[in-house]
């Protein structure tokens, strides 16, 4: 008897849960100071208090055409640099999205549960497909279930995003909660993450626009893997207005994409900006913006050129998360086939 309370207390004094959280990111190309500031350094924030579960989305990237062999080693590249920008294995999972089947089968189901209206609303649908008007396929369609699957098919508390993807997250509650409203508590619903600062950077070039690594003027967004000389030569031919006084307004969108950015990197508040650069030009202000950037991305970009050298690692540790990822995934997958009747081996 006397065993039996100790272990009861031993069960009470358990730490509760941590909560989960997952993100993913795709490997379209280089990641640019946009994903980083709104993301990913939150990536590697997270992990000390939450379960953390991270992946490249590369099941998403195939909805542009792709060529293999650059896809590839742009999906290793995506790999080192999350964990140059501070993902620690020790903490969190990192793996690629396609090594675990099962965000294609949920994927599947999720599918018949989220209406042709609510994905034609969807704006980042909209814009893709006008940038790709050659190729509008089904799956640039779907992605955002995919998307939805990814998330709850980990059974995430919360996700780390930009602003961007905040009406696909919405999305997934809702899905969500349809599908628990109609089988029992099956999905857990997550909340966003949005950064209160750059959880949009704008471009370079246009700041009305997001910056983006797709957008045709490289001078309009800010590579992590870019030179020294490149980032201080785009912040210098930043688009910004012709008042040249360093502070917020309505009319200044390519200041307040700078002082968003200056902050970020800095930790400094509107009104230190605003003294520190009072009775200077526009010039010095883009280049202390630069030269904060080069700052905080050169430590990432040595660790970046170290980890490439052994791709063979990288993608082993990948294997090794995904199985792991693919066990949380799989008790999800149960429920769900049990729930809706669908034998499961
Ligand atoms: P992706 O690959 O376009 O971007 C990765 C992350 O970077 C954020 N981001 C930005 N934040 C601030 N300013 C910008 N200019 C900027 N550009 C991009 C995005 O909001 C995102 O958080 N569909 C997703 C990938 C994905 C995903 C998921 C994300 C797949 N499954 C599940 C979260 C959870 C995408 O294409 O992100």
């Amino acid at each position: 008897m006397s065993e039996n309370i100790t272990s009861a207390a031993a069960a009470e004094a358990k730490p509760p849960r941590k909560k989960r959280i997952f993100s993913a990111i795709q490997p379209s190309g280089e990641m640019t100071i946009g994903n980083y500031l709104g993301a990913i350094r939150n990536f590697s924030a997270m992990q000390d208090e939450f379960e953390c579960i991270y992946a490249t989305a590369n099941l998403h990237t195939l909805t542009v055409r792709q060529d293999p062999k650059v896809f590839k080693a742009n999906t290793e590249q995506l790999y080192a640099m999350l964990l140059a920008c501070g993902v620690d294995r020790s903490k969190c999972l990192l793996f690629h999205q396609s090594l675990v089947p099962a965000h294609a089968e949920l994927s599947w189901i999720l599918s018949t549960y989220t209406q042709f209206g609510e994905l034609s609303r969807m704006t980042q649908f909209k814009d893709k497909s006008a940038r790709h008007a050659d190729n509008i396929n089904a799956g640039l369609f779907t992605y955002p279930v995919l998307m939805v699957a990814d998330i709850l098919l980990y059974q995430a508390d919360m996700v780390p995003i930009g602003a961007d993807q905040k009406q696909h997250l919405e999305l997934t509650r809702d899905v969500a909660e349809r599908f628990n409203g109609i089988y029992g508590n099956v999905f857990t619903v997550p909340d966003p993450y949005i950064p209160p600062i750059a959880a949009r950077v704008m471009s370079l070039a246009d700041p009305t626009k997001k910056m983006s690594k797709s957008d045709d003027n490289t001078r309009s967004f800010v590579l992590m893997t870019d030179q020294p000389s490149t980032i201080m030569k785009k912040f210098r031919s930043a688009v910004t207005d012709c008042e040249a006084v360093v502070c917020r307004g309505p009319e200044k969108a390519g200041i307040n994409n700078l002082m968003d950015i200056y902050a970020a990197v800095t930790g400094k508040t509107d009104d230190q900006i605003v003294a520190e650069f009072e009775g200077k030009g526009y010039g010095d202000f883009k280049t202390a913006v630069g030269e904060a950037v080069v700052a905080m991305i050169e430590p990432i970009q040595q660790e970046y050129n170290a980890l490439l050298k052994d791709r063979k690692y990288l993608n082993q540790c990948a294997m090794e998360d995904a199985e792991k990822a693919a066990a949380i995934a799989e008790r999800t997958m149960q429920k769900v086939y049990k729930k809706i009747g669908l034998p499961r081996r």
